[in-house]
């Protein structure tokens, strides 16, 4: 049996999950300048990541995210949303799974596919942006 201190989770993990930074009240997105949904084929999970921006600067202002996914995507979503606040859409697009578990100090091997959640529905939130500005030139590819 599982003992007290066998949590696989960091602490950093932990914190995150009981107090998630950033969560999306409710299910108006109209405030937001751009909106990702992505689902995660391995588990059938569903994230939405909400983005506002400067447009001068191209700058994430705000990011706002909801997710009915588990302890590992939450805090995963919880990290990225503190970490791209304040950076150009491009540098947000490029913020990879490995960024965000390496600023959670780790996630278990079978945990990875969670933190790919919450990135991935930035980028889409960031090409939404785009396309909704009138800058479908702008939109870029996931990474393969
Ligand atoms: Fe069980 Fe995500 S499928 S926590
Ligand atoms: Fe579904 Fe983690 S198990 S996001």
């Amino acid at each position: 049996m599982l003992q007290q201190n066998d949590w696989v989770y960091t602490e950093t993990l932990k914190e995150h999950f009981m107090n998630p930074k950033n969560i999306l009240q409710g299910e108006d997105t109209d405030a937001f300048d751009g909106v990702g949904m992505e689902g995660n084929l391995s588990c059938g999970d569903q994230m939405m990541v909400v983005i506002k921006v400067d447009r001068d600067k191209e700058i994430i202002t705000d990011c706002q995210w909801k997710t009915y996914g588990c302890a590992s995507a939450i805090a995963s979503t919880s990290v990225l949303s503190e970490m791209v606040k304040g950076m150009t859409l491009d540098q947000a697009f490029d913020v990879s799974p490995k960024d965000v578990t390496k600023e959670l100090g780790g996630l278990p091997e079978n945990k990875i596919h969670c933190s790919v959640l919450g990135d991935k529905a930035l980028r889409a939130a960031i090409n939404n942006y785009f396309e909704r500005n009138g800058m479908a030139d702008r939109m870029r590819k996931e990474q393969a």
